[in-house]
């Protein structure tokens, strides 16, 4: 390999490495374990989907379809992006499978990694892992303050402190329009003094003008989407705070908060932390009623959120986490190898995890290799084992050892004693 050769991961992806993937498998564990006790079920997707999907639903004057997207034509020409969120897949798949037949509200929730081409930084990377759970079928407020708490509950099951949530109602079609056209006028006034992103969005997309960084001074007198919510919108969200009180969830109304996508009715909803910095959102989301319908469904209302678990990881406790085995297997000559083989076979055959050396080493590089592995127990063959059809069975933290016959169920027996 030539030297000017950088052979090192792309930029914004991450590796994750066997005491990183242990923390990686507790998160997903509490979210599948979370999940199940919300009944919600699990949905895998393609990593990339015709862009077309993304351009309908995401929205095609969003930053993450304009800036962020990784699209590629494949050998006939198609034009397909890595899915850089999961909400699009999931209605294409509950549209695409006749779905609906199954039910008329359904929970689903997915882990997948996603891809969005920003700059990457703290909690921001361009290959990221999310997890995402949406709700298709109901209009009630109470899912949406369901999908808060299933993600609050997540984060404290996984030790994340010191969340805060954030919610806004942006209205509905019908009342968005209102709104927008007194939200324009005060832009229009202020138009040369907005930043070069904003400027465009104008035009754009100016509902993303709302919750713009740079700009967030100069719009302290704008109006807000909650200044002109319709009855129902009203209502709807006097519900989602009544219920979020009652589950005793602490929240914040953000006026300003109104989310990147284009796909979002009422709720919308956000995690913040801190500790995150500039990428402070752990998750968020909000309603999408009217996405199913306008993708060629059937009417149906839906709410739903994700989750960077990638942000979730750097707000964990630091615990260090330790690999272990069951049973770490030590033989001291070669017949006595042959016998050890055969009993770590059995020993996996009975639900261990057990290993030994393969390497030809030393009774003393074995043991060295067993404290490595923190082994629980050692199970010691030598000659004089062999002999008396026993095996040594050592139990590591107290170093105490005693003789067991040469046998599956005895060696069970004595380690669940
Ligand atoms: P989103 O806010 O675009 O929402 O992304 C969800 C979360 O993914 C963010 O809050 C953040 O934690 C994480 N995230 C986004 N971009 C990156 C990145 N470049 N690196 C690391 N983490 C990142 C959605 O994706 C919607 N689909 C949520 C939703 C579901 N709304 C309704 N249903």
């Amino acid at each position: 390999m030539g030297s000017d050769v950088e052979f090192s991961n792309v930029k914004g992806t991450r590796d994750i490495l066997p005491e990183d993937a242990l923390v990686w498998r507790r998160i997903e564990e509490v979210i599948r374990k979370k999940m199940r006790e919300y009944n919600y079920q699990e949905l895998q997707m393609p990593t990339f989907e015709y862009t077309e999907l993304f351009r309908k639903s995401t929205g095609k004057d969003t930053d993450v379809f304009q800036k962020e997207m990784y699209t590629f034509k494949d050998k006939g020409g198609r034009s397909l992006a890595l899915k850089p969120e999961g909400t699009p897949s999931v209605v294409r798949m509950y549209l695409q499978h006749g779905m609906k037949s199954r039910g008329v509200f359904q929970k689903f929730y997915y882990i997948e990694r996603m891809f969005r081409q920003e700059k990457p930084q703290k909690g921001r990377l361009r290959e990221f892992r999310s997890f995402g759970a949406e709700a298709i079928g109901s209009k009630s407020a109470l899912t949406d303050a369901e999908l808060i708490k299933s993600a609050l509950d997540i984060m404290d099951e996984l030790g994340i402190k010191g969340i805060e949530v954030k919610i806004n109602s942006i209205g509905c079609q019908k009342c968005r329009k209102e709104f927008m056209k007194e939200f324009k006028k005060f832009l229009q006034q202020k138009l040369d003094s907005l930043c070069e992103d904003c400027q465009r969005r104008f035009t754009t997309n100016p509902m993303r003008i709302m919750d713009c960084k740079v700009d967030k001074r100069k719009l302290i007198d704008a109006p807000v989407p909650l200044d002109y919510l319709c009855d129902d919108c009203r209502r709807h969200f006097s519900e989602l705070e009544k219920h979020l009180d009652y589950l005793e969830i602490d929240y914040k109304v953000d006026t300003f908060l109104a989310r990147g996508l284009d796909y979002y009715t009422r709720t919308v909803f956000e995690f913040i932390h801190s500790e995150l910095g500039a990428q402070d959102a752990v998750g968020g989301g909000g309603r999408y009623d009217g996405l199913i319908k306008f993708l060629g469904g059937k009417d149906a209302p839906a709410s739903g959120y994700a989750m960077g678990m990638d942000r979730m990881l750097l707000l964990m406790p630091k615990v260090k986490e330790y690999r272990e085995i069951d049973i770490y297997i030590v033989t001291l000559d070669v017949k006595s190898d042959i016998i050890g083989w055969e009993l770590l076979y059995k020993l996996r055959e009975n639900g261990f995890s057990a290993d030994k050396d393969c390497l030809g080493r030393s009774p003393k590089a074995q043991f060295r290799e067993a404290d490595r592995q923190n082994a629980t127990w050692t199970i010691i063959i030598g000659g004089e084992e062999r002999k008396k059809g026993v095996v040594q069975l050592k139990r590591m933290k107290t170093g105490k050892q005693k003789e067991v016959p040469l046998d599956i169920e005895a060696i069970k027996r004595e380690i669940k004693c």
